[in-house]
């Protein structure tokens, strides 16, 4: 299930993710390529994603909401993130891996949450996973890191919390909020996470969080200075249906492309244009009855 790193194959792995922090323990600002990250929840997204160089395919929860059709990404089970995970496996050779633990897989006990998460790894394929929560979550990121589980941490608007953030709100705003968030993040580097996702933050915490962290922030709705960004696929592409958040940058219309599509094809087909005979088999008596008289003998 899983591809196995090897030198110079060019695979992404944990340690080049690290090796991307733009600023260096003691402060210098040195230029890193920035870390390019995109959900992917099948597989032909996943191969097209891994070969136009994406570093990092998150199969994310959002799977829940842009896939699934459910209306938060509380309902997404384990056994679904496995099944979409699988399929995401088996088309990416370059790009790291990670996976959402979903809600509920590691708000059991400890030893649950580790038996789940290893669970992503063993069956579906991932190289890392990605907890939503800063400072409570401590003890389990430890948990996993110990158990050789490359952990990715993911703080200010994690859509799970929705109901006690009470919606979809931008986080940190206030000084009392800004100085939780900037402790969420050093307690989910001090647990051991390699990166850490930064979601919908102003800008200037986003970089204040970027530059006091040895491991790589990966930003979605935190402005442009963080070691790298992250977008939901679906949005990117134009085939979220519902609200679009102001950070998703659309590159393409692929809703309008397949409405266009499917109408001319439901037009041609009731009009008798679709199929035509050259996208028809023919029987070989069929086929000699067409062809000319002169080239029969
Ligand atoms: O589930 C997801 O897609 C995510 C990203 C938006 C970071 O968590």
């Amino acid at each position: 299930m899983s591809v196995a790193p090897r030198a110079g194959n060019g695979k992404i792995t944990v340690p080049d993710i690290l090796s991307r922090k733009s600023h260096s323990p003691a402060g210098s600002l040195e230029a890193k390529p920035k870390i390019t990250c995109l959900t992917a929840y099948d597989y032909p997204t996943a191969r097209l994603l891994d070969e136009a160089g994406v570093d990092i395919l998150l199969v994310g929860d959002s799977l829940g909401m842009v896939v699934l059709g459910y209306d938060s990404t509380l309902p997404v089970t384990l056994d679904e993130m496995i099944h979409h995970l699988r399929a995401v496996r088996r088309g990416t050779r370059r790009a790291l891996l990670v996976a959402d633990m979903t809600f509920g897989s590691f708000h059991v006990s400890l030893d649950d949450s580790v038996r789940n998460a290893v669970r992503l790894i063993k069956e579906g394929g991932a190289e890392a996973v990605k907890v939503e929560g800063g400072e409570r979550r401590i003890e389990l990121i430890s948990r996993l890191v110990e158990a050789e589980i490359p952990v990715m941490g993911h703080v200010g608007l994690t859509p799970q919390s929705i109901h006690a953030m009470g919606g979809f709100h931008v986080q940190g705003r206030t000084n009392d909020a800004a100085r939780q968030l900037e402790r969420d993040a050093r307690a989910v580097e001090a647990a051991g996470a390699f990166a850490v996702v930064l979601e919908s933050i102003p800008r200037d915490l986003g970089a204040r969080i970027t530059e006091k962290l040895r491991i790589p922030t990966i930003g979605i709705g935190a402005g442009p200075d963080c070691d790298g960004q992250v977008l939901v696929f679906h949005d990117l592409v134009g085939l979220t249906i519902g609200h679009k958040p102001k950070f998703a940058r659309q590159y393409a219309n692929l809703s309008a492309e397949i409405s266009r599509a499917v109408t001319e094809y439901c037009d041609d087909v009731r009009a008798g244009r679709f199929p035509s005979d050259a996208e028809s088999f023919h029987s070989p008596s069929e086929a000699r009855e067409h062809v000319p008289v002169r080239q029969r003998t």
